[in-house]
């Protein structure tokens, strides 16, 4: 079986890392992140992802997977190297690649025999060629190697099912050399049958964002459609509902909400605009998608105020949810950011409560909000109720006991949860997306 090392143990990393340690190969998870490999090493998660704990157990019982923060003796160790570091939005919407070419330069700089360098990164066309040029650049003993763009499809809160149950698995390759290698590490997958599709580099690249930015544009299509039934008295949901029953269509990514947010849509949409913008094409899609959702978020902090007659000051608002979806504790480029600074610079009194990511919040905001303990706490006194995400719990919110414990019972649903005749039966004004 394989040596792997997966450099970069966050979301993507750390799922990729366990997901091949229960597929049967021997993974070495890496990080500059001391505190994570600590806890790593502990047997504990630095994020939460439903599943991933049981899993992570299992395969450090059994001695496939072990963490440590010694990235070159690692390097030296695998026979195939996975690279899951960030890419986060840079300079004029560009990835930011730093993190991925300083470990291209470890690689190389490591080097002694063959080795099959696998990117899962989300990456700009190119850049696979570019760590293949690193790597060259510091490799002094002139050892083969290869280098593999196998993009991550995993939706956070769903990481570890998406990991091993893929709708498809991408290789994109210069040669065919490792190609045998990456359907071993990946048997489980192949004799399922899961799709696998071989493919260069630059088209592995831009597959991923591709589906991105087209998803992005499904969300922020249904939430400018939401917007207009606002205006004209239809209901979105049904609209959403019906046009997802056409084949042609689809139920999927066709929820109104707050905006789409997470560390993904947001900076992949940017970078695919700076690629196209690079090579002189205009993409005007996915330039109106980021727009639209940009817009889209504003046009959510006006119905707020707006429902306070434009005078938010010194209202208290309670924001149910701070993920940027269910299931995470993720609230990278969240709705709630958006809003809540909104809110904030405008003086309201802002008190949260989300089931996971109270710690990430609290990084963010410090003593400049309040921390509920619960949900039924951060509604206490409020004069609105702000849903953001979709959390189970927050779908079966006892309405008459949260209207009860509010000072003014405006009840914004950002998620369309509610039923807005149900809502007002209680006594509350409810403001919904498109409903
Ligand atoms: N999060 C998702 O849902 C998702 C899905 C598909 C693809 N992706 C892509 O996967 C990549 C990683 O995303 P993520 O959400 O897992 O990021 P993350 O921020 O959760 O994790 C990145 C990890 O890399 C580590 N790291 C940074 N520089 C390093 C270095 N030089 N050496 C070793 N470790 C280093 C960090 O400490 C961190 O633990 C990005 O390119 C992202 O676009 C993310």
């Amino acid at each position: 079986m394989y040596k792997i090392a997966v450099i970069g143990t966050g979301y993507v990393g750390l799922t990729a890392a366990i997901g091949l340690a229960n597929f049967g190969s021997t993974v070495l998870g890496l990080d500059i992140d001391a505190a994570k490999i600590e806890l790593l090493k502990q047997g504990k998660m630095p994020i939460y992802e439903p599943g991933m704990q049981d899993l992570l157990d299992k395969n450090v019982a059994e001695r496939r997977l072990v963490f440590s923060q010694d990235i070159e003796s690692g390097i030296r160790w695998a026979d195939i190297i996975f690279i899951g570091v960030g890419s986060p939005q840079g300079e004029d919407g560009r990835a930011d690649l730093t993190a991925l070419y300083n470990v291209a330069e470890i690689i190389g700089r490591n080097l002694d025999g063959y080795v099959i360098v696998v990117t899962k990164s989300t990456v700009p066309v190119g850049t696979n060629e570019k760590i293949y040029e690193i790597i060259n650049e510091y490799n002094q003993g002139n050892f083969e190697f290869d280098v593999v763009s196998n993009p991550e499809f995993l939706r956070e809160g769903k990481a570890m099912y998406d990991f091993l149950h893929p709708d498809r698995v991408v290789i994109g390759t210069k040669n065919p050399r490792p190609v045998e290698a990456l359907k071993k590490i990946y048997r489980p997958l192949y004799l399922n049958e899961v799709p696998f599709i071989f493919t260069d580099l630059p088209t592995a690249e831009m597959i991923k964002y591709a589906s991105n930015c087209f998803l992005a544009a499904k969300v922020a299509f249904i939430n400018e459609m939401a917007r207009v039934c606002d205006s004209v008295g239809a209901n979105v949901q049904t609209v959403a509902l019906t046009m997802g029953r056409d084949g042609r269509i689809g139920p999927k990514f066709l929820h109104p909400g707050p905006g789409y947010g997470g560390s993904c849509f947001p900076k992949d949409t940017q970078a695919l605009a700076a690629i196209a913008r690079d090579h002189n094409i205009a993409t005007p899609l996915v330039d109106s998608t980021i727009q639209s959702n940009v817009f889209h978020k504003e046009y959510i902090v006006q119905k707020v105020v707006e429902a306070f007659d434009g005078k938010i000051s010194g209202k208290r608002i309670a924001v149910l949810g701070l993920a940027f979806k269910a299931e995470t504790d993720d609230i990278r480029e969240a709705s709630s950011l958006t809003i809540i600074n909104r809110l904030l610079n405008q003086d309201a009194a802002v008190c949260v409560y989300d089931p996971q990511a109270m710690d990430n919040a609290r990084q963010i905001w410090s003593d400049v909000i309040e921390y509920a303990g619960n949900e039924y706490e951060a509604i206490k006194g409020a004069d609105g109720v702000v849903l953001l995400t979709e959390w189970n719990q927050f779908r079966n919110l006892d309405v008459a006991a949260m209207l009860d414990l509010m000072a003014d019972k405006k009840f914004f649903d950002f998620r369309n949860i509610y039923q807005r005749n149900e809502v007002e039966a209680l006594g509350a004004e409810y403001y919904g997306i498109g409903t």
